[in-house]
């Protein structure tokens, strides 16, 4: 079995027994998949803390009953994540964050359950309407302060909350066109953080275009998918028959509601 779910942002409790009772009945051979802001790997110098959280976490996913696989979102340390061993798994790359906890990278397709599977992550952040601050500056933490003073909360900053590679390169843009042209451009789902353009604009007027957005535009004009499922503007909805947004709900891929 997959399921596939929304942003959790560090916070698995969805993943509970409690909350997602399927899970007990699965095997390592059963994936979830998380459509970005997995926010398991987020803290930039971990203080004690933060470290022993952030392990305890990948622990509890590690130990359950089946594999977690995330695509990245824009709330990820991108640095932290790309430190990760590139391997090879069921046809495409990861990051191996845990035995059982797996990043898919961006433009890789993978074999699961007999389905092929898309994944590509990145988004741009909504959250920054009030600037990024250089997080190398060695007086960020005051003017974070002093814009907090100003009511100005809306603001990130450059390697310790945002990091510029939440949008793809060149390469990775390119990587996902050359995988997909394998395939003859036929996949059975594709799994992202934010959605194309068209599908973006039915959600909201409030999201900008942007590289990403524009692309899976391409994608969806020019891919042979059954479900496209992502995350990104934390609520659940089918925005189309093909084209789910997800969040708290853990929905078994392609099982409709
Ligand atoms: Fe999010």
């Amino acid at each position: 079995m997959i399921y596939v779910t929304g942003d959790c942002h560090s916070e698995f409790e969805k993943l509970s027994s409690d909350r997602f009772p399927e899970g007990k009945h699965l095997t390592k051979d059963d994936y979830v998949i998380i459509c970005g802001d997995f926010g398991g790997i987020w803290w930039n110098s971990m203080d004690y803390v933060q470290r022993k959280t952030e392990d305890y976490w990948i622990r509890w996913l590690d130990k359950k009953p089946f594999t977690t696989l995330f695509v990245d979102g824009n709330h990820e340390n991108h640095t932290r994540l790309a430190a990760y061993p590139v391997e090879q798994w069921h046809g495409g790359r990861v990051h191996r964050i845990a035995d059982s906890v797996l990043h898919l990278m961006r433009g890789e397709i993978f074999e699961l359950c007999g389905k092929r599977i898309f994944a590509f992550g990145g988004a741009s952040s909504h959250d920054i309407s009030d600037g990024i601050l250089d997080g190398s500056a060695p007086d960020w933490r005051r003017q974070a302060w002093l814009m907090e003073l100003r009511g100005q909360v809306m603001y990130r900053v450059k390697g310790v909350s945002w990091w510029e590679e939440e949008l793809p390169d060149e390469e990775e843009l390119q990587n996902g066109l050359d995988n997909l042209a394998k395939y003859n451009n036929c996949v059975d789902y594709i799994i992202s953080h934010c959605a194309s353009d068209s599908v973006q604009a039915m959600i909201s007027g409030d999201y900008a275009s942007d590289r990403l957005t524009q692309y899976f535009e391409h994608l969806r004009n020019t891919v042979q998918y059954d479900a496209w499922y992502f995350g990104h503007y934390h609520d659940d909805c089918d925005i189309t028959e093909k084209d789910i947004l997800l969040y708290h709900e853990i929905r078994a891929i392609n099982s409709g509601k």
